[in-house]
């Protein structure tokens, strides 16, 4: 059962169609978190727009997340066959059609709620469910902690394995970007960064220059550093991580705008997702009773 919300002074629960969500309204800033998958839908600080792109086709439809905020791809991202044997190990054979893993469609709890005159913090947890094990049979159990000022967001997974033996993930926090022109955007911090493009083979490149977008781009930074900026005609920002050595750049372009539900044909000119990730080589792997923490603080300049 999620926290009751009877006393809260900046937070109640409401219905986007089919979906329950945590609504903030704080003096500072308005928030929406959707329970299944404790997706973070929208983050707008007084005076601001929303920095997350959230689709305009957005359906709230339980078993089908999302399209924008944050995604939270968990207990492996990709393609299941995509992820090292520890990692797919735990994927039951029913499971490994699905993308991303399976905590997006889950339904998790508000398990904590913290406000105060500068802002709020939630925490979200996942609680062991029948289902979750026809499909995946892992040890490690997650939370979800969501903190909220005036001028940051900061989104910390936090895994603990419960088991006996080590235990393997991969995961990401898929963050949604809005643009106001994707060819008019770069992110500075991974130059001189290696990337497996997804597109090409697989295969490995060096990244030259500033990121920019001329066309589909699906790759995984490996050794991302902790701090990138992102610039876009109307806003910077600053995107600080910790816990991870992987990022993932995903714009789909034109072609493949038009096989993805919930997207216009026209949203990947406005939109990217810049993804703080345990991924490849990079992926999680606990030994009993050990906890880790993948964090992401975005702030605007
Ligand atoms: C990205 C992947 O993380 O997510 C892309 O790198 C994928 O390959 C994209 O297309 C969106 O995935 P989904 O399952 O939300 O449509």
């Amino acid at each position: 059962m999620s926290l009751s919300l009877t006393h809260s002074a900046f937070c109640r629960y409401i219905h986007l169609d089919e979906l329950e969500a945590v609504r903030v309204k704080h003096p500072l800033l308005s928030a929406t978190i959707l329970l299944q998958g404790a997706q973070l839908i929208e983050f707008t600080p007084q005076n601001q727009e929303n920095w997350l792109w959230l689709s305009a086709q957005a359906e709230y439809k339980k078993g089908a997340s999302v399209r924008g905020g944050i995604p939270i791809c968990w207990p492996w991202f990709g393609a299941a066959k995509r992820n090292p044997p520890s990692v797919l190990n735990d994927i039951k054979p029913q499971a490994q059609d699905i993308a991303h893993g399976i905590a997006r469609t889950q339904l998790w709890q508000l398990s904590h709620l913290q406000e105060h005159v500068n802002g709020l913090e939630l925490t979200f947890s996942l609680p062991p469910k029948d289902k979750q094990h026809t499909l995946w049979c892992g040890t490690i159990t997650p939370k979800l902690n969501i903190s909220m000022g005036k001028n940051h967001l900061q989104v910390a997974l936090i895994n603990h394995n419960t088991g006996e033996q080590d235990a393997s993930i991969s995961q990401a926090l898929h963050t949604y970007l809005p643009t106001q022109d994707i060819r008019q955007t770069q992110i500075y911090g991974l130059e001189n960064s290696l990337y497996v493009d997804a597109l090409n083979h697989w295969l490995c490149f060096k990244q030259q220059g500033a990121v920019t977008f001329r066309a589909e781009t699906d790759r995984i930074y490996r050794n991302a550093l902790p701090h990138m900026r992102l610039h876009t005609p109307k806003y910077a920002m600053h995107i600080q991580s910790t816990g991870s050595n992987s990022t993932v750049i995903w714009n789909p372009w034109v072609k493949k705008s038009q096989r993805l539900s919930q997207f216009a044909h026209t949203d990947y000119q406005k939109m990217l997702c810049i993804e703080t990730a345990n991924v490849l080589d990079d992926h999680l792997k606990l030994a009993p009773k050990q906890t880790h923490t993948l964090m992401l603080r975005l702030t605007q300049q």
